[in-house]
């Protein structure tokens, strides 16, 4: 088994280990409380609550065929149920800072709450379920956001103005993607029509069946130039060192480590360059990024559009001869927002989502764009962070533009 997917599976299981310890001693606190209002309830929901690590083996290992679509509604649910104990446990806090900030702070140090405290915890705990549900069934159900782009680049090749790439990342496909939400996204992507559709990996999650899906629906698609993609760590996970070849006979035009040179109508050139992801390292000494190599063919009039699945790879050499980086892999930590707004890649992530640029000199004026991506990994939610796709154009000059759609 992959190193990374090793350490990714010891950290499930020690959260899941510790999660069903501390089911077991909440119930075994509220028993030694004696009877209490909606005692025996909330230890027959906790007991059902450890049945959680049961769900997720048998989604993912496919045990039951159709069991996916309750271990969603059993991850609503929880998600539910989580948001609710938060907002309580915030709620509550405020008439116990009340409590002491007005002086009337003996009866709290002697053991005893407010009065108000429960209907503080339970306008807290219900305002932030309805919140974070709204916002997550709003995120699953409405269409992918469309983000446009302007960005200009100074001494751009005239016949490439106006040039437009859309970039797609961490489709994710068949992990809480139902082929009616791919079509959509589909449908998306045709109504753009852009010149280059650029795609940065992890277009399936854990299954090679799901490469078949990817290729039923998206395969057909292309930008008016051409297609380009990398593999991403979910390819390797998956389909091990015959990734690329799998994937090439999905119709997923994979470049590894190599770069394909685009021409418009009038003669502009866009020289792709695909780097392939770490994870590929770990199966092959021929896969795993080599930015050298892909870049051997970089000629110094050429616009050059790089696409990466991790964003880490864009520093150093790449930077400097790529006017645009496309990456992924982040999928913005799947809540929160983007820059200047706080997501939760931005703990794990120095690019966690968005438009960059390098401080290095030798890289002024490119440009790294971080997708959050089209699916979910992990869990089926995603908060403030929208599933979107990023339509780019490209114009001669300085100065960028942002829209939405
Ligand atoms: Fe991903």
């Amino acid at each position: 088994m992959k190193d990374h997917r090793r350490r990714f599976l010891r950290i499930l299981w020690s959260a899941l280990v510790l999660y069903e310890i501390l089911n077991v001693l909440f119930i075994l606190l509220l028993r030694s409380r004696g009877p209490a209002p909606l005692g025996e309830g909330v230890q027959l929901f906790s007991l059902f609550s450890m049945l959680l690590p049961l769900w997720l083996i048998l989604s993912f290992r496919d045990v039951l065929p159709r069991v996916r679509i309750f271990s969603q509604t059993f991850f609503l649910w929880y998600f539910a149920l989580g948001s609710f104990w938060i907002g309580a446990g915030l709620g509550a806090l405020v008439p116990v800072v009340k409590t002491l900030l007005s002086g009337e702070g003996r009866s709290a140090r002697g053991g005893a709450l407010p009065a108000d405290y429960s209907l503080w915890a339970l306008q807290g705990g219900g305002f932030l379920t309805l919140l974070l549900l709204v916002s997550a069934l709003g995120a699953r159900f409405l269409p992918p956001r469309l983000i446009r782009l302007t960005l200009s680049f100074e001494g751009l090749d005239p016949r490439l103005d106006g040039l437009t790439v859309l970039h797609l990342s961490d489709l994710h496909v068949g992990a809480w993607q139902g082929e009616g939400r791919l079509r959509t996204i589909a449908e998306f992507v045709k109504r753009t029509a852009p010149d280059i559709l650029a795609i940065t990996g992890d277009v399936i999650d854990h299954r090679e069946e799901e490469a078949g899906i990817f290729e039923r629906i998206f395969a057909p698609l292309s930008g008016n130039l051409g297609t380009v993609a990398v593999l991403g760590n979910h390819e390797y996970w998956t389909l091990g060192k015959e990734s690329c070849a799998v994937m090439r006979r999905h119709g997923f035009p994979v470049l590894k480590n190599e770069s394909r040179l685009l021409e418009t109508g009038t003669g502009g050139k866009v020289r792709v360059v695909g780097v392939d992801d770490p994870a590929g390292a770990e199966c092959a000494p021929d896969c795993g990024p080599n930015v050298e190599r892909a870049l051997t063919e970089v000629r110094p009039d050429e616009f050059v559009l790089a696409l990466v699945h991790q964003p880490t790879l864009w520093e150093g050499p790449l930077c400097r001869k790529a006017h645009l980086t496309l990456a992924g892999h982040t999928h913005g930590g799947q809540i929160g927002g983007h820059p200047p707004l706080p997501s939760l890649a931005s703990l794990f992530f120095r690019f966690p989502v968005g438009l960059f640029s390098s401080p290095d000199p030798h890289c002024r004026g490119h440009r790294l764009h971080v997708s959050a991506g089209l699916g979910y990994y992990g869990i089926p939610v995603r908060v403030g962070m929208i599933p979107e796709m990023t339509l780019m154009t490209l114009r001669a000059g300085s100065g960028e533009k942002s829209g939405e759609k």
